[in-house]
């Protein structure tokens, strides 16, 4: 067998279109663009490169997007009372604060002080909590692209035995309960997890979200599994990798993501999608 390969950058385009659809008809009804805040601390490389993505997403679909590119000697005070402003700014929807943050703030803090309403990264425990009793409301970018990735090309997540490696909070925890959602079976792997390779080999669906370049060796994967790779590493000789063998798994799998161009797309386009929920919601209210 060899895999479809699913393409994250086409579906996250069709996604964005969508969304600009919607704001434009928004904006002719004579209503307000969505706006995003997003803020960057510290002169992180990788970091950069994710917030001039979602800036420019923001551009593409016409969410109105403020920039805060603060020094990496920013003090928490100083932080805090930059996300305490925003809060209370009725102008702004959304607030995006790119991890990771230099050490003298705490992410934990940080994630907590984010109104749960402009929460579009999904990562405040409330939000986190909204999926775990079945109510999504703003929910974690990446696991929410990967549902939609999947939707996309139609398959049917009901029923299935699903292995999920990796239990970081932004990732593989919410990933689980996207995928209890969803009707699978769920078993979350991470370094203390035995027979890694038998788990994996038994899993109709496995979703790779270790950032351990490799670490899913390709002959592991059952025939006509599904593999979704959120992984993504920078190898020494500037090359950029996913945490599955992907030629190997290829040849196994009956879809699966590349490397970029998979799952990277859509954490971004999932984020203007919750961009624009937030205003809906806040309209609602
Ligand atoms: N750092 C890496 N991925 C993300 C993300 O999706 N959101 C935020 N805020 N920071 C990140």
């Amino acid at each position: 067998m060899t895999a479809q390969i699913i393409d994250g950058k086409a579906i996250a385009q069709q996604l964005l279109a969508s969304i600009k659809t919607k704001i434009n008809i928004r904006i002719a009804s004579g209503k307000r663009a969505p706006c995003l805040a997003v803020v960057l601390v510290g002169a992180d490389a990788a970091s950069a490169i994710y917030v001039r993505n979602k800036r420019i997403a923001c551009e593409k679909v016409g969410i109105k997007s403020i920039a805060y590119d603060l020094s990496s000697s920013t003090s928490e005070a100083d932080l805090f009372g930059l996300i305490d402003n925003l809060n209370h700014d009725a102008n702004v929807d959304g607030i995006l604060v790119q991890s990771p943050l230099p050490p003298q703030i705490s992410e934990e803090q940080l994630i907590e002080s984010i109104s749960v309403d402009k929460d579009v990264d999904g990562f405040h425990p409330y939000n986190i909590g909204r999926l775990a009793v079945r109510q999504p409301t703003l929910r974690s970018c990446t696991p929410f692209g990967v549902i939609k990735l999947l939707q996309a090309v139609n398959i049917d997540l009901m029923g299935l035995d699903t292995v999920i490696v990796g239990v970081s909070n932004h990732v593989g925890r919410p990933m689980a309960l996207e995928l209890l959602l969803a009707g699978c079976t769920v078993t979350s792997c991470h370094r203390h997890t035995k027979n890694l390779a038998e788990k994996v080999n038994n899993a109709d669906l496995v979703v790779a979200a270790a950032g351990k370049p490799g670490l899913i060796k390709g002959d592991w994967i059952k025939e006509g599994a599904i593999v979704v790779d959120i992984g993504i590493s920078r190898l020494s000789d500037g090359s950029i990798c996913g945490d599955v063998e992907f030629n190997i798994a290829k040849a196994r799998a009956s879809y699966i993501t590349p490397v970029p161009g998979g799952v990277g797309p859509m954490t971004v386009a999932t984020l203007m999608e919750n961009t624009l929920l937030a205003l809906e919601l806040k309209e609602k209210k």
